[in-house]
């Protein structure tokens, strides 16, 4: 198996989404897929122009040149895409959405019926057969997650992909506080990544373990507060040196 993975973040590796890549990265390994990562904030990928050069002109091809080539070239020749986002405000990164509406280039201008009766485009070139959902939200309850994964659904259906499955763990503000609260997800995640690698799909109990928040609404609460209180420190430390600069 081949899988591309983006990483979506604003913060790359540093944040849970890259220790979530990189668990993921290592099952992968274990079993014996090869990845490739990008991390997206580190390329220049403009917004599509709405051309639609790559439908009317120059079919599959992109008239913008840019980072998106390396890109282009991976997802054509992966089984497998992974999505790695935080949710931000409530969906993917605009940094992921600007990729995959580059991603448009795939399509053919003409309309048919899908397998399920809908009507869509049919393909120039293949997307990967399989796409994966990784996210992680501040706020704790998995609800937050709901448009994300309609979104991502609704992305591998029309690209004519199928989802290998959705992982969302949510709280990431106590689990960068307690790094240690985010362990056993990491470890499920890497035999995730070794399962998926040698059979192609995840089992359900093993996503529906991924996907139980691992610190419940109270837990995550008295955690918060030490995030508060660091916050008001920041905030009192940031004046004060505003008003030392004002005298
Ligand atoms: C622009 C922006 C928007 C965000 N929107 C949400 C949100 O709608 N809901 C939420 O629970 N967290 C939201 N967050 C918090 C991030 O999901 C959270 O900090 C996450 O850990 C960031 O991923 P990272 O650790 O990989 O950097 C937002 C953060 C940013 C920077």
């Amino acid at each position: 198996m081949k899988a591309l993975i983006l990483n979506g973040s604003a913060r790359g590796g540093k944040g849970v989404t890259g220790k979530m890549v990189n668990a993921l990265i290592r099952g992968l390994a274990k079993g014996k897929a090869e990845s490739t990562t990008f991390e997206i904030r580190r390329m220049s990928i403009s917004p599509c122009t709405g051309c639609l050069s790559c439908m009317h002109k120059n079919p599959g091809i992109c008239a913008v040149r840019d980072d998106m080539e390396p890109i282009y070239q991976a997802l054509k020749a992966s089984d497998l895409l992974v999505l790695a986002t935080p949710l931000y405000v409530d969906t993917m990164s605009a940094q992921l959405k600007t990729v995959m509406d580059r991603c448009l280039a795939c399509l053919q201008p003409f309309l048919i019926r899908d397998d399920t009766g809908r009507v869509r485009h049919p393909y120039t070139w293949r997307m990967p057969a399989k796409f994966l959902l990784l996210s992680t939200s501040a706020f704790p309850e998995p609800e937050v997650f709901a448009a994300l994964l309609a979104t991502f659904h609704a992305q591998a259906a029309n690209f004519g992909s199928k989802a290998a499955g959705a992982i969302c763990i949510p709280g990431s503000i106590v689990l960068q506080v307690e790094p240690v609260l985010l362990d056993r997800h990491l470890s499920l995640l890497e035999e995730a990544g070794k399962i998926l690698a040698g059979t192609g799909s995840i089992p359900g109990t093993l996503l529906q373990e991924l996907n139980t928040p691992p610190v419940d609404v109270d837990s995550y609460l008295q955690v918060a507060a030490r995030y508060e209180d660091w916050c008001r420190e920041q905030l009192n430390k940031a004046r004060r040196s505003r008003e030392d600069a004002s005298i």
